[in-house]
């Protein structure tokens, strides 16, 4: 925060420095978007996602710094560089989906595919890579879209309704299901819920194309 201390001096006046003074606006308003992001109502639409040092610490690092069951080692350049060729997308799908001992989502189906994304690229980087951690959904590279999972896997309940299922475009079905907000509506999809089978009994859906998937199935079109 050293942006207005341009004279080198912490006894700077802000008030008659104007850029300090700006600074402080700005720091003020984003203090203000911080506070609001954590608020749940408004996390609700997008909820604030951990960065990958913080969802390593919390979940992965229990196995990934011990190398328990041949989890490969944070820190093993060599183990590391030979994951990090698969590339980010095939490696958040095989974490979300699992791979031999590695639990699907690391074992906390409450993180997010971005969230993994994130976790991995600090891994990566923590072993000697130099990965740009996504920093919004849209970074993640390309998928199928809502249209092409609902067609493929939603549609042959979610057509005409078996067992209760909200069915597409039926905006007065979808719209008391999203009272609690979007997210836990994408969490119910994804860990399933009375006759709705989790991921729609798809496991190599990503977490994003779930909510793609349910945004269409709202939207109908
Ligand atoms: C319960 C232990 C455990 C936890 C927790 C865990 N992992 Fe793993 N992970 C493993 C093991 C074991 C492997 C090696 C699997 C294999 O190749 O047989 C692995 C492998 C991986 C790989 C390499 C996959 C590949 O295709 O080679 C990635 C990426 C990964 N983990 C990411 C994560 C992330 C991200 C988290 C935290 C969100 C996490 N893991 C949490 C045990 C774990
Ligand atoms: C085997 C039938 C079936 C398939 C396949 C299926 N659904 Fe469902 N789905 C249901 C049923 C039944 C419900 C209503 C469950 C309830 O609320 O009791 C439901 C509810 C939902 C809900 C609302 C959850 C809530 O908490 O209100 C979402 C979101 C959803 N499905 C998404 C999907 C997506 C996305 C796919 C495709 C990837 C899919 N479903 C595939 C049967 C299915």
């Amino acid at each position: 925060m050293s942006a207005g201390h341009h004279t080198g001096s912490h006894a700077t006046n802000p008030r008659v420095d104007g850029r300090s003074s700006a600074t402080r606006r700005w720091l003020t308003r984003l203090a203000c978007c911080l506070v609001a992001s954590v608020v749940p109502q408004m996390a609700s639409a997008q909820s604030p996602e951990r960065s990958g040092q913080d969802v390593v610490q919390a979940v992965c690092a229990a196995c990934h710094r011990t190398g328990v069951n041949g989890a490969p080692k944070i820190g093993d350049q060599k183990a590391w560089a030979k994951i990090a060729s698969q590339g980010l997308t095939s490696l958040t799908d095989a974490a979300l989906k699992g791979v031999r001992k590695m639990p699907p989502h690391g074992g906390n189906l409450g993180l997010s595919d971005m969230e993994i994304a994130r976790a991995i690229t600090y891994m990566v980087n923590e072993s000697g890579g130099h990965w740009i951690e996504p920093i919004s959904k849209f970074a993640l590279p390309s998928q199928r879209s809502g249209a092409q999972v609902v067609q493929a896997h939603c549609a042959k309940c979610h057509e005409t309704g078996v067992d209760g299922a909200p069915k597409i475009g039926d905006r007065a079905a979808w719209i008391p299901r999203l009272r609690q907000g979007f997210e836990p509506v994408v969490r119910s999809a994804i860990q399933g819920h009375g006759a709705m089978p989790s991921r729609g009994d798809v496991a190599d859906t990503t977490d994003s194309e779930i909510r793609a998937a349910i945004i269409y199935m709202i939207d109908g079109s």
